[in-house]
Parts: structure tokens; sequence; C-alpha cells
């Protein structure tokens, strides 16, 4: 999702006291003299910096913040072929950022590391494939014939062909052939990482792999993975495994299956939010970094309006970066406007979801809305809403959990997963039902850092 378009804005506080409905009329005619080239643009304007709040691509470098725990973590079990980590937690918070920052940082101390992505693969041998290749990728150079030699024990269900990259340098591409039986699928994946340890064994060499999104391969291969990842994960000594994965029922699946939980293998890193704090002075340090005089109420509204998820806190970031850069300073009124003006750039793709849910997923929908707290299954509130019968509100909120529409708030209840969807219903709908959208900011000065 992009930010949206840079706007160049006033500030008028004692108007914007007296007369709040002046303000936007005020502000959207300097804009017109801006955007027609009758005021000087300031000095330092918004071309000289870059918006240092990344969404579009992992968080690394100094887009990454904090996580210095759980980088360190991630770290060690690289380093270490005797530990496995798996770093599991909810969607959007960073686990994916913090195992790239990681395996950086151990690759700058000399231990190779490659990270596989599995989000994107499309099968148990694409993600076999994906090892090979970021396998090859990392030690290549460094140990041109390991990939060569443990292709070669595979015994021709892998096939290895040159190929020349865009930029001209010669590499391989690895093919490997499709099992039909889950077993097969499942033979074949770990014979490509025994044969990769095999080879690191035989050089006396070792390397850290990642594997985000492994959950996936009990997708392809059922539950018939289980026990085979749990006993290569016992025998390998060369290699250092992180795991990392969103999937929560899949996930406890496989760390809670009676005979090869993986829980008895692999130390589970918990990744939660970011702490407020820690994620607020990273908002200031950056803006200011970068030329924007961000209020610390500011940064705190940005973090109280996007919840939870880093990426949501980033990319509301992102936006008020956007639209105040060129004045030099962003309050929390910024925030709140920014906000409704993300989610009209949205509009699109939250009306599609809304156009594709069921009617009692929508009438469940407009009730967290309103009230999060709600006790959706409650008797009071399914007669109040006319819901309908418990079990199918009970199915209609499975439905909505594993769509990713709601999670499952800690303390119950259920959650927008989606903080912009949500505020896209508050201004959208709740009109139907006769309320208004409630203000972004009534809450979150309560709870100030
Ligand atoms: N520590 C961080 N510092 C700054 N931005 C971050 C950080 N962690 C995450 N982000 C932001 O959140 C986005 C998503 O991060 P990432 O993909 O690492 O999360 P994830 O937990 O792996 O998500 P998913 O559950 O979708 O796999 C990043 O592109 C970045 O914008
Ligand atoms: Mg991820």
């Amino acid at each position: 999702m992009g930010s949206i378009r840079s706007v160049p804005k006033y500030r008028i506080h004692y108007v914007g006291l007296v007369l709040p409905g002046i303000v936007p009329y005020i502000r959207s005619h300097i804009l017109e003299l801006k955007h027609e080239g009758y005021m000087p643009k300031k000095r330092g304007s918004a071309e000289v910096w870059k918006n240092p709040f990344i969404i579009g691509h992992l968080a690394e470098g100094e887009g990454f913040a904090d996580r210095e725990k759980e980088v360190a973590r991630i770290c060690t079990a690289l380093r270490d072929q005797a530990s496995r980590v798996l770093v599991y937690g909810d969607r959007r918070v960073g686990k994916s950022s913090a195992l790239r920052v990681a395996a950086e940082q151990v690759r700058a101390g000399g231990v190779p590391v490659a990270v596989v992505d599995l989000a994107n693969a499309t099968s148990a041998e694409a993600a076999a494939q994906r090892v090979l290749a970021a396998v090859q990728k990392e030690v290549g150079r460094r140990w041109s014939d390991l990939l060569l030699k443990a292709v070669g024990k595979l015994k021709g269900t892998v096939t290895v062909a040159p190929s020349v990259a865009p930029d001209g340098t010669l590499s391989l591409a690895f093919s490997v052939t499709p099992a039909t039986e889950p077993s097969g699928k499942v033979k074949q994946f770990i014979e490509v990482l025994d044969a990769i340890e095999s080879e690191l064994d035989g050089r006396g060499v070792e390397l850290g792999l990642g594997l985000d999104e492994f959950q996936r391969l009990r997708q392809w291969c059922g539950e018939e993975i289980d026990w085979p990842l749990k006993a290569m994960f016992e025998r390998h000594r060369r290699i250092g495994y992180v795991l990392a994965g969103s999937e929560k029922s899949l996930i406890e699946q496989m760390l809670e299956n009676k005979k090869a939980g993986l829980w008895k293998v692999v130390d589970i890193l918990p990744m939660g939010p970011m702490p407020d704090r820690e994620l607020a002075d990273w908002l200031l340090e950056r803006s200011n970094a970068t030329g924007l005089e961000l209020s610390p109420d500011a940064a705190i509204a940005v973090i109280r309006i996007a919840g939870p998820r880093t990426r949501d806190v980033v990319q509301l970031a992102r936006a008020v970066w956007d639209r105040t850069r060129s004045i030099g300073s962003a309050g929390p009124e910024d925030v709140v406007e920014t906000m409704d003006l993300l989610v009209v750039e949205q509009a699109a793709l939250h009306q599609k979801l809304w156009l594709r849910l069921h009617d009692v997923a929508l009438k469940v929908l407009l009730l967290l809305a309103t009230d999060p707290k709600a006790e959706v299954t409650g008797a009071g509130t399914l007669s109040k809403h006319n819901l309908g019968p418990k079990t199918t509100v009970h199915r209609v909120l499975k439905d909505l959990v594993e769509g990713e529409v709601l999670v499952e708030g800690v303390e119950g209840g259920f959650l927008f997963d989606d903080p912009f969807f949500r505020r896209w219903v508050q201004l959208n709908v709740l009109q139907d039902v006769g309320r208004e959208a409630p203000p972004l900011l009534n809450t979150w000065e309560q709870h100030r850092l």
C-alpha cells in the first residue's frame, strides 16, 4: 500500500482553536497557492529528505527499530548449530525483518546465513528449490562446489543447470522433480537439507539457515512432515536453524503434535508488539533526523491509532511524514487527519472486502466497530442486534479470524486485525445504524506513555 501523496499544509493554531471549521478551508487555499507555485518553498524542502518510514519491504538499517533482545536471540541461534529457535507471533509485528537484520549481523561476523522465504512458494518441491538457491547464493563464492556435490547425493531427484543472471554472473538453477505423495514431498525436502548438512560436515564448516513461513510445509505435506522435521533438527550438527511464521493454528498443531511435537526441539521466541515507549522514541528520532519535528503527543497518537502491529504504525507514520514534512512539524491533529485520508485512499480495497462478506459477518463487524468490547455471542447481544443463532455467529467469528479480518484479543473478545479497515467501517457504514464515526483521539489521551 503506497503512502498518501505529499501534501504541504499550513498550520494556524489560533484560528484552529477558535474556529475549527475554517481551518480546512484556509489550509486548502494555502495548499492551492503552494501547488500553483505562488508561495516560495522552504529551504530544506521535502526533496532533500527521504521518508524514513518504510513499508514496501522488510525493515533494515536505520529503518529498523530496536528489537535488540529478539535480534540477539536470533543471532545466537544462527551461530549455534545446537540450537533451534522458532520466532512466533502475530502478523506484521516484524518477525521477518528481525530475522533479516539478525542474518546480516551474523554474516558480518563471517558466518554464512541463508534465509529462505516460503511465503510465496507454491509447493514443497518449490520450497526445496528455494532452499538450494538461497544456500547457493550465500556460499557459492566461498565453497563453489558445495551445492553441486550436495545435489550429486540426491540421486537424480534434483537437476541443476548453470544459468546466467541479468548482470552476467553465473549461477545455478535447481529443479526438484515433483513428488506426488505427501510422504514423497516430505522425503525430498528433508533429503535436500540432509545433503547440505552432509557436505558442510565433510568440510567441517557451518551455516545459519532461516526458514520464514516454515509452517507452509505442513500445508503441502500434512502432518507427515512433523516427525521427519523434528528428527532432522535433532540430527543436524552443522546448520543453525531459525524458523519464523504467523499462521498460529498451523504452528500450534506442529508444536503440539503428540508424537512429534516441535516444542521438544525448538525454543520459542515470542514476538509481540514493540513496547510503546521504544517505538515512540524511534518515531521521534527518525522524524527529527529527517527534518520533521513530530511532537511526542503525535508519536503517541500514531501508536494508539494504528494499534499493536509495527507495520501499521510505520504505515501511518509514513503518511504523516509525507503530509507534514514540508511544514516541518506535526501534532496529534495531523495524525488524525492523516489516518482518515489514508482510509479514504484505501477505500476501494476495504469496500471490496466488505462486499464479499456474509450478512451476519457484516453485522458482527458493525457491532465491533462501534463497541470493541462487545460480547458478540452473549444472549443479550444476539437478540439486540438480530444476529441469529449463536452457532452461526460462532462459525462466522471463526471464519473472520481465519480470514484475518478479526483477531482474538488477549483478554478475550475480538478485534479488527486491520485498523484501517476498522476506521473505514466507522466512517462509511456506521451511519446505517444511526451512529457517527467516533473521534480517533478521545481515548488515547487517557493512555499517555
Ligand atoms: N523493528 C522494526 N522497525 C521498523 N519497522 C518495522 C519493524 N518491524 C516491522 N516493521 C515494519 O513492518 C513491516 C512488516 O514487517 P515484517 O514483514 O518483518 O513483519 P512480519 O511479522 O514478518 O509480518 P508477516 O506476519 O506478514 O510475515 C515492515 O515492512 C516494516 O515496515
Ligand atoms: Mg513475515
